[in-house]
């Protein structure tokens, strides 16, 4: 069977891609910010997981307001970058993981969740970002199963069913028929508002509580409703929702302990919190 290594949260601020194409990393603004990530870099140079199944939210490029899924998961061969014009260079198309795509979603459905497939799918800066930021250098070295979960339009899926989702993902992922190695990645937030008489809002108490349990509690944030969730992290924080579903993917397996390589948090990165976070699997 396949076997699931771990997982990433890392922020996604469509800035992030300008920054690397124009090689900014170490300018003071942005160092604290990438700074965090050689030793994730470290971790998965020394785990190589051949797949990344990648939790993210779609910004209106493949789903816009008048056709908005709650749960997406893509099926296809091959994934084309088509941002939706902030200037960042987009990427070479990212390679499938079909045979997995369809295994999760079978199981899926077997669990009652009706999710959409799309064997056509263009994914944003959500979904690439953080595979260039976590594999900068060449080609990505992973193939790909992109999930995308509501966050731009309510009604938005409560905190509990994505955290069921996430893990349905993980145990999926276990029970894959397959030699393959696979990390999970939660992409989103952390705290942020982009609009409204809140705009500009971070709440850094409530971010380093939430990346807190993602380690030791992984539970915790389901106890909010999804309006007590965008009080606490921002109309836009509430990305933090695939962060909980890559954390539940870790709890598949009857020993479902984690190990956390490395954190970081910084603010502001345009005006956004940004958050990195990644634990390995343990007890496999
Ligand atoms: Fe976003």
């Amino acid at each position: 069977m396949a076997k699931l290594i771990g997982c990433v949260g890392t922020s996604h601020i469509p800035a992030i891609g300008g920054a690397i194409h124009k090689g900014l990393q170490q300018e003071p603004y942005w160092k604290p910010f990438f700074d965090g990530f050689p030793p994730v870099h470290a971790w998965l140079a020394q785990k190589r997981p051949d797949v990344a199944v990648i939790f993210y939210n779609d910004h209106g490029l493949n789903f816009f307001l008048d056709k908005m899924p709650t749960f997406a998961i893509g099926a296809a061969a091959q994934y084309n970058n088509a941002d939706e014009g902030w200037g960042i260079p987009t990427l070479p198309p990212f390679q499938g993981e079909v045979d997995l795509s369809w295994h999760i979603v079978n199981a899926l459905i077997d669990k009652d969740f009706d999710v959409v497939t799309c064997q056509e799918m263009l994914v944003d800066h959500s979904c690439t970002l953080p595979l260039k930021l976590l594999w900068p250098q060449g080609p990505c070295p992973v193939t790909v199963v992109p999930i995308c979960i509501n966050t731009v339009q309510f009604p938005l899926p409560k905190a509990s069913r994505v955290y069921a989702l996430g893990k349905a993902v993980g145990e999926a992922i276990a029970s894959w028929d397959s030699s393959k190695t696979v990390a999970v990645i939660g992409s989103g937030g952390l705290s942020h508002q982009l609009d409204g008489e809140r705009a500009g809002h971070i709440n850094k108490e409530f971010d380093l509580q939430f990346l807190e349990s993602l380690n030791s509690n992984p539970e915790w944030a389901t106890q909010f409703s999804i309006h007590e969730l965008v009080e606490k992290a921002g109309t836009q924080g509430i990305e933090l929702l695939m962060w909980l579903a890559m954390r539940a993917a870790l709890t598949s397996g009857p020993q479902p302990g984690v190990r956390k390589v490395h954190s970081n948090y910084h603010i502001p990165i345009s005006n956004t919190a940004t958050g990195l976070l990644a634990l390995e699997k343990t007890g496999t």
